[in-house]
C-alpha cells in the first residue's frame, strides 16, 4: 500500500524542535515531508532551516498556508495562539507539553511567589477553554506531545491493564535533575510557574493517563481525577542554601520542589514529585501498585546498559544520559535516550492519526485535564496543601 503523504512545518527552532525533527525522521507508516520553520528568532530560525534543507518562513501564516500540520515547539505562552492559529484553519497541531497556562498580568512586579494562584488557575481554565473550542470547530485536531504517554515503559504498562483488567491502587513518581538551563525557565511569566508544571506536568499527565486506561479497559470511561493536594518550594532560592556548584541556584521567582498528591474519582490515588535539586542525572520513573501486579517504569536512568569509565576524559566526545555531571565511574548510559523517551512512538503515532484517523493516546482532553490539576495544584499549595477540586474536561 502507498504510505500517505503528510505535509509539516514546526514552529521554534531550540532544543524541542531539534527532537521533534529527528523523531519525524523516523515515522514509517508515513510519508513526512517536513517543510519549513517558523519562529520569531530569524537568525536561529534560518539556522535550523539551512542545517536541515528545509526553508524559513517569516510569518507563522506563510507556514501554516504550506502544510498540514503544524508543531508547536514554542515556550509555553505561544502554545495557545500558534494552535488556535493552525486549527482555525483547520490543520492538525502536535503541541509540547505543557498545554498551555497563566503568564502572568503584564506588571513589572509580576512574582510567583505572591500572586493569587486562583487567578492563575482562572486564567489558565480559560486559556484550555478556547484551544478546545478552536479544535471543536476545526477539521484538524490538536495532539497533545506529552513523550511520558508513549515511552516504552508506559504503553507497557497500558497493555498489562488493558489484558489482565488490573486496578490502580496508587501511583507514585517523579521528574527530576539539578536545573533546567533555560533563561525563560527561571521566571514564572514565561513558563507558566515552575517546576510543578515545567517537570511535574509529566508523571502526572503518566498517571492521569493510566487511570484513563483502566477505566476504559473496564467499562469504557476514564477514571478522573477529583481533588489535589500539593506543597511547593523554592529550595535554592532559600537563604540557608548552601551553593556548592552542582545545582542550578539562579530562580527568579519559580518553585524549584513540588509534591501533587491526587485523588482520583473511584477514591484511589496518586503522587507525584518533581524537582530541580537532584544529582546524579535525569531521574524520571513511575511506579504503579495496582491490585494484581505492581510496575516500574525506570523511563531514564534504568539499565539498559552500564558504563564504567576510569578517566573523565575518555568520554568527552560520548553522550552519557541527560544532565550526568560526570562522565567518570559508573553510568547508565543510555544506547538510545529518544527511544525510551518516547519521542519517535509518540511522532509514528500521531502521524498515524493524521494520516489514517487512528484515536491518539495523548489527545486535547488528557492535556486539558492535566493543566487544570497542575493550577489546582498551585492554588492548594498557596493554601498549603488543602485539597482542592479539579474541573475536568
Ligand atoms: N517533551 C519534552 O521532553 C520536552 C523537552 C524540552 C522542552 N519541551 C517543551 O518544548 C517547548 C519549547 O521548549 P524548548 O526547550 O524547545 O525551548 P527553546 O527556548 O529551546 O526554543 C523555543 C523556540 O521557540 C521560538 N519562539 C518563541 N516564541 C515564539 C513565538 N511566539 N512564535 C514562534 N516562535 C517562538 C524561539 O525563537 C525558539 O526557537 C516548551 O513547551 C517545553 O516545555 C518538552
Amino acid at each position: 500500500m502507498q504510505k500517505k503523504n503528510v505535509r509539516t512545518g514546526i514552529v521554534g527552532s531550540g532544543f524541542s524542535a531539534g527532537f521533534h525533527f529527528e523523531a519525524l525522521r523516523k515515522v514509517y507508516g508515513v510519508d513526512v515531508e517536513v517543510v519549513g520553520t517558523h519562529t520569531i528568532d530569524v537568525e536561529g530560525g534560518t539556522a535550523y532551516a539551512e542545517k536541515r534543507g528545509i526553508r524559513f518562513f517569516d510569518t507563522l501564516d506563510a507556514l501554516i498556508d504550506e502544510v498540514d500540520v503544524i508543531h508547536c515547539c514554542t515556550p509555553p505562552y505561544a502554545h495557545e495562539p500558534v494552535s488556535v492559529a493552525a486549527l482555525k484553519r483547520d490543520k492538525f497541531v502536535v503541541c509540547e507539553k505543557p498545554l498551555t497556562g497563566y503568564f502572568g498580568d503584564g506588571s513589572d512586579d509580576f512574582h510567583w511567589d505572591h500572586f493569587d494562584k486562583q487567578i492563575a488557575l482562572d486564567g489558565a481554565l480559560a486559556s484550555v477553554g478556547r484551544i478546545l473550542e478552536a479544535e471543536a470547530a476545526s477539521s484538524g485536531r490538536l495532539l497533545y506531545a506529552e513523550n511520558w504517554v508513549y515511552a516504552p515503559a508506559i504503553q507497557k504498562e497500558r497493555e498489562i491493564l488493558e489484558k489482565t483488567g488490573g486496578q490502580i491502587l496508587w501511583i507514585h513518581g517523579e521528574e527530576a535533575h539539578s536545573g533546567s538551563h533555560s533563561v525563560d525557565y527561571a521566571y514564572a511569566a514565561r513558563c507558566g510557574g515552575g517546576v510543578l508544571i515545567g517537570k511535574g506536568c509529566h508523571p502526572l499527565t503518566a498517571s492521569l493517563y493510566l487511570k484513563r486506561v483502566e477505566g476504559r479497559a473496564r467499562d469504557g470511561n476514564a477514571i478522573r481525577p477529583r481533588t489535589v493536594s500539593a506543597r511547593t518550594h523554592a529550595i535554592t532560592r532559600l537563604e540557608s542554601f548552601r551553593d556548592e556548584g552542582h545545582i542550578r541556584n539562579t530562580y527568579y521567582d519559580i518553585d524549584d520542589f513540588s509534591a501533587m498528591h491526587v485523588e482520583f474519582e473511584d477514591g484511589t490515588i496518586a503522587d507525584v514529585f518533581a524537582s530541580d535539586i537532584v544529582l546524579g542525572g535525569i531521574h524520571n520513573w513511575l511506579e504503579v501498585c495496582a491490585n494484581n501486579h505492581r510496575a516500574v517504569c525506570n523511563i531514564n536512568p534504568n539499565t539498559a546498559m552500564q558504563t564504567y569509565n576510569p578517566v573523565e576524559k575518555n568520554f568527552d566526545d560520548i553522550y552519557v544520559i541527560e544532565k550526568i555531571g560526570t562522565k567518570q565511574g559508573w553510568a547508565c548510559t543510555t544506547p538510545d535516550e529518544d527511544w525510551t523517551t518516547g519521542y519517535p512512538q509518540e511522532m509514528e503515532s500521531f502521524y498515524d492519526t493524521i494520516a489514517n484517523g487512528r484515536q491518539p493516546e495523548g489527545d486535547s482532553l488528557l492535556a486539558a485535564d492535566s493543566i487544570s490539576t497542575i493550577y489546582s495544584a498551585y492554588v492548594s499549595s498557596q493554601r498549603e496543601g488543602a485539597a482542592v477540586e479539579i474541573k475536568t474536561f
